[in-house]
């Protein structure tokens, strides 16, 4: 089949999220310019450039209440946020932490998690997660929306500094396996990362 983005696709879903799988998950710790904390998942999320390195998050949509996500306005209110990894035994607490919660709500009370301080920045992070990377926003893109009323932007962030728990290293190297983290699928599925192989490139 062929459809072009413009017109129906015809299926019984909307297939794009699934044709770019699996997506890792940024779980994403901020806090307002109030000093609210926040927590909220984001797959529309990778890595794009290093050294130095830099990750993307892309915000669609707005709050059901007409405001923009509490991340987004957050990182734009304060400059920085924390990615946290989710290992698959935070499956059920990253899920609660997707409610569409008011701003005054904070998401690490309502999933029950504790924070870790950060080194570099104000957001705490969560500290069940393995890894967890500090950054300091680059640049905001505004991208193209479907309709009047809502957002859809690109956060562009620094890294500036990542913690990596021992128990995730096998020889001073992240194990995957060690890991586990979860990765988004289409639709509303989830995959779990629990093996990997090693792909030498070929030489010239
Ligand atoms: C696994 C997962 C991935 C998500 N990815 C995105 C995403 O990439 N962009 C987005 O705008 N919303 C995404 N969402 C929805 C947000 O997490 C949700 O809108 C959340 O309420 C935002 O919280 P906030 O207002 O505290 O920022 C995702 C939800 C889940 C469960």
């Amino acid at each position: 089949m062929f459809y072009e983005t413009k017109d129906d696709h015809g299926l019984p879903r909307d297939p794009f999220k699934a044709c770019i799988v699996p997506r890792p998950i940024a779980w994403v710790s901020t806090v307002s310019a109030e000093g609210v904390r926040n927590l909220a998942p984001f797959s529309f999320f990778n890595g794009v450039a290093h050294p130095p390195p830099m990750v993307i998050l892309s915000f669609n949509g707005k709050q059901p209440q007409g405001n923009d996500k509490d991340t987004l306005a957050n990182i734009e209110q304060t400059g920085e946020f924390v990615v946290n990894v989710v290992s698959e035994a935070l499956t059920d607490p990253m899920n609660v932490s997707c409610a569409p919660v008011a701003p005054e709500v904070d998401e690490f009370t309502l999933a029950g998690l504790e924070t870790e301080p950060s080194r570099l920045i104000a957001p705490p992070r969560v500290k069940a997660s393995p890894i967890a990377m500090e950054c300091t926003l680059h640049q905001v893109v505004e991208l193209p929306v479907a309709g009047p009323g809502t957002r859809n932007a690109l956060i562009i962030g620094n890294v500036v500094g990542i913690h990596i728990d021992e128990s995730v290293l096998t020889g001073g190297l992240v194990d995957v396996a060690k890991l586990r983290p979860l990765a988004r699928l289409g639709y509303m599925d989830y995959t779990v990362v629990r093996d990997s192989f090693t792909l030498l490139r070929p030489k010239e």
